[in-house]
């Protein structure tokens, strides 16, 4: 049986594991390398913080994490298709590693999350 999600070590094995499949594919792989460029030695960290803030209310997030996906679809325009890839792995990825409140939890955030993050992208569009 699978344990939950319990850790920062735990957070940092699902973004390692979530990462290998976003890079490995490139319909949203160039948005991270070739536009983004980010630099992962710096992206794990933030991203541990960030889930370790909404899943243990561990505090170590205090930046705004749509701001850079605003400037991300303004370089490079995030399309529907990119959030559905993005949240098909985060959500395949939790399920192969792990079971329980968290995880569901983790699942629940990263789709509610995505939305809002989509139609805030959309709004821009629009206003255009
Ligand atoms: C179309 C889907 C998405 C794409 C292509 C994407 C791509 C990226 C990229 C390229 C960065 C690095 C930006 C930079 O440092 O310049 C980033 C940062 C980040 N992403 Fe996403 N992302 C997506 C969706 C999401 C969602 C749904 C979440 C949350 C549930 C999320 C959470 C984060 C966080 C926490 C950071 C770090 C922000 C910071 O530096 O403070 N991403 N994303």
């Amino acid at each position: 049986m699978k344990q939950d999600i319990r850790n920062r070590e735990d957070i940092r094995l699902l973004m390692e594991k979530f990462y290998d499949k976003l890079l490995a594919d490139e319909s949203i792989s160039y948005l991270f390398t070739d536009v983004a460029k980010i630099d992962l030695e710096h992206h794990f960290p933030v991203l541990v913080d960030f889930w370790d803030s909404i899943l243990f209310q561990s505090d170590t997030y205090h930046k705004n994490a749509m701001k850079p996906h605003i400037d991300l679809h303004q370089q490079s325009p995030l399309e529907p298709h990119h959030f559905k890839t993005w949240l098909g792995y985060f959500i395949t990825t939790v399920n192969e590693l792990f079971e329980g409140e968290k995880a569901e939890l983790a699942r629940q955030r990263a789709t509610s999350i995505a939305t809002i993050m989509q139609i805030k992208v959309i709004e821009m569009k629009n206003n255009r």
